[in-house]
């Protein structure tokens, strides 16, 4: 199966850097302290599952992720917790999920159903998985949401490419938006759905600088499938690097993002 950010070593490290540096933002408000088993679906590399072993000493991981490459990195990266029997990983496809029904206390979704063909199956499939009461916890991104000041037209030309190529992928760039639709369907009930600022200015410029080099990584991390399809020329891509070195430094400079966040119980 096709995923947009592909299964490099560097992709597999931006994974662990993405964690650790969104790890304020994403688990504000996660609390699983009384949670015994967890359900992580889409696991990749591990990087959420390290943080949230950390986070919550008493958790059992149950880790999913259909990349074989994903969870071979995963299994080096959670060595000792798997060796402790914190952790186990299933490599199956989250549209047909086959563990066992009813067994979880929680479910942990990150940066994930954007990239599934039909997500609502997956959701479905969490359903059946939860106990009944458990609570489903999703962090999905909403590319509707980027902006960036100064007016920065290949930055965002490349930005619509990009969300067009993950389209033509069967994924979903603007799932955040349809997360409480999608949980309904799925049967899911007490429904939250909160979109969560990314918004930096001169107030904040350390942070702003650091966002802004965070988020160029995520468009480039599809360059080589947007070059081999020919969504981007070289003349696009140069200039917008040179529109990212002028939001770094310009004392003006505004970056936004919103992500979505949105809880559940089933
Ligand atoms: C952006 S990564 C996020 C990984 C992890 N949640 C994190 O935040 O680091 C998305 C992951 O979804 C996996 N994936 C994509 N489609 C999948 C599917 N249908 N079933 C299971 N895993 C899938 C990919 O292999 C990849 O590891």
């Amino acid at each position: 199966m096709e995923y947009l950010h592909g299964f490099e070593k560097k992709e597999q490290d931006r994974l662990v850097h993405q964690a650790r540096f969104l790890e304020p933002y994403v688990y504000a408000g996660v609390d699983f302290r009384k949670v015994n088993r967890l359900l992580e679906v889409g696991c990749g590399v591990g990087a959420q599952s390290r943080i949230l072993l950390k986070k919550f000493p008493k958790i059992k991981i149950t880790g999913v992720d259909f990349s074989s490459a994903q969870l071979h990195v995963a299994a080096q990266y959670l060595k000792k917790p798997i060796k402790d029997e914190r952790v186990e990983l299933f490599q199956q496809d989250a549209q047909k999920l086959t563990l066992d029904y009813k067994k979880y206390d929680a479910a942990f979704l990150c940066w994930f159903l954007e990239h599934v063909p039909e997500p609502l199956k997956v959701l479905k499939q969490v359903h059946k998985h939860l106990k009944p009461g458990a609570q489903i916890v999703l962090t999905e991104v909403f590319n509707q949401a980027l902006f960036m000041e100064p007016y920065s037209p290949s930055y965002l030309r490349y930005w619509f490419e990009f969300n067009e190529l993950q389209w033509t992928m069967k994924g979903h760039p603007f799932i955040g938006a349809q997360l409480g639709h999608l949980l309904k369907e799925a049967g899911f009930k007490s429904i939250q759905v909160e979109f969560r600022p990314l918004h930096f200015d001169s107030r904040n410029p350390k942070q702003r600088a650091d966002f802004i080099e965070f988020f160029f990584q995520i468009l480039l991390s599809a360059e080589s499938k947007l070059r081999d399809q020919n969504k981007v020329s070289d003349a696009l891509v140069k200039q917008m690097f040179k529109e990212v070195e002028i939001a770094k430094k310009a004392k003006d400079s505004v970056f936004f993002y919103s992500f979505a966040r949105a809880t559940a119980i089933r």
